[in-house]
Parts: structure tokens; sequence; C-alpha cells
């Protein structure tokens, strides 16, 4: 009699050790179901803002920069656009990047085209107007691919533009122009700025406007080969 009863107690305990077991396993696959959706979200916005970002890995590109000495990005801007391209590239490339920054810096009157009597216009009718820079951009020429990025003014590289490329020697450097521009485009700079640069290999250049972060990359790893 007394073996039947621990027949049975042995039995019943049984069975909620199985109801138990059950349950648990049930609890751990609905806290698997709660938080897979979330990674997966969190992935596919990693992707979304990966897919608009530049790369931060070292490209085919950016690793032969390292080999031949690299690559440096300078730039002049006077309102902000030119930079912003600059600054792409640079990240691109993995480049050093230097502003042309101006001894006296250009107000909105200076800028403002529509007065004939304005600065940036007085600069750009007088071709032997040479601008003076602030700062020392000597260590550019420690670079043997420089890329040159300016705004058009009037069609052209500003002055400030050929005070850089005239001040140092570049004798044997690609350089790479790049522009913004309202939508004059980039033509009417290169004879300004081969004529500049001289001994310098200066290649076919490109107004970045507007360019997507991707198309920036694309033109940027073309011409550092
Ligand atoms: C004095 C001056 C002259 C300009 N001349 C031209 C021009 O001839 N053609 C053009 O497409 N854009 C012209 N622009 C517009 C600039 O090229 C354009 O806004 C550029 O993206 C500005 O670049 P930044 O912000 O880097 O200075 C001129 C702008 C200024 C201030």
């Amino acid at each position: 009699m007394m073996r039947k009863w621990t027949g049975v107690i042995l039995c019943i305990s049984m069975l909620f050790l199985l109801v138990a077991c059950g349950n648990t396993s049930q609890e751990s696959r609905n806290n698997t179901a709660r938080v897979e959706p979330q990674e997966t979200m969190d992935n596919t916005a990693d992707d979304v803002s990966s897919a608009e970002s530049l790369p931060t890995e070292k490209t085919d590109a950016a690793a032969k920069t390292e080999k031949d000495n690299g690559v440096a990005v300078v730039y002049f801007s006077a309102t902000g656009t030119t930079k912003e391209i600059a600054r792409k590239i640079a990240g691109v490339l993995e480049a050093e990047i230097f502003e042309i920054i101006p001894k006296e810096a250009y107000s909105s009157d200076d800028l403002d085209y529509n007065e004939d009597s304005c600065r940036a216009n007085k600069e750009m009718n007088d071709e032997s107007s040479r601008p003076d820079i602030e700062n020392d951009l000597s260590a550019v020429k420690e670079f043997d691919r420089i890329y040159i990025g300016y705004p058009i003014w009037w069609g052209k590289e500003p002055m400030v533009i050929r005070t850089f490329l005239e001040s140092y020697n570049l004798k044997g450097k690609k350089i790479v122009p790049f522009c913004t521009s309202g939508g004059s485009g980039i033509s009417g700079s290169m004879k300004g700025v081969k004529a500049a640069a001289k001994g310098a290999k200066v290649v076919k250049g490109k107004d970045l406007t507007d360019s997507s972060a991707k198309s920036v990359q694309k033109w940027a790893e073309k011409k550092v080969a």
C-alpha cells in the first residue's frame, strides 16, 4: 500500500516538473521574439545611415596614397559650399586637409557681385591681384597629389588661389582641381590654375556642386589612381 502511494506521489511530482519546464522554455521563446525584431530594426537603421555617410574603412585608393607620400586637399571657401565638398573628399581619401585663409576675410559686402565696386569684383577684374594668405601652407609641399577646391568667381578661380599656387614650389605634383559654382562649371578656371601651378601636372577638374557623397567618392578615388 505504502509503495503504491510513493509511486503515485512520484508520478504527480514528475508531472509538476514537466509543466514547470514547459512554461520556462515558452518564456524564453517569448523573450527571444521580443528582442530579435528590435535588433533587426537597429541594424536596418544602421544600414540606412551608413549608406548615406562616408566610408570610414580604408579604401584601396587611400592605401595607395600612404605609399606615395599621401594626398592633400587644399581649399578656399568664402561661404562654406566648397568647404563641405573638400571635407567629403578628405574623408574618402583619408587625406590631410588645409584651408586657404585670406589675410583679410571676405565680408558679405565684399562678395556682393551685383555691386561693381565690391572687393571680389575688383580683384577678379585685376589680373595682377594676389590677395595675401594668412596661414602657412608650406606643409602642402610634402604631398605628391593635391586636390584644390574653390568657388567660381566670374567664371574663374578666385585670385587667392593663384596666390597659393604661386607661393610654393609644386613642380612635379599632381594637381586635381574641383569647384562649386552657380552653374558656370570649372572649365573657365583651368587656364589660370595651370598657369599658376608652374611645373605641376594639372589634371581635368570637376564642378562638384550638389554632388552626392557617393559621386564625390567615386570621382575622388578615380583621380587619386
Ligand atoms: C564674387 C562672386 C562671383 C561669382 N561668380 C560666379 C560665376 O561666374 N558663375 C557661377 O556659376 N557662380 C558664381 N558665383 C557663385 C559661387 O561660385 C557659388 O555660390 C559657390 O558655390 C560659392 O562657394 P563657397 O561657398 O565655397 O564660397 C559667384 C559668387 C561670388 C561671391
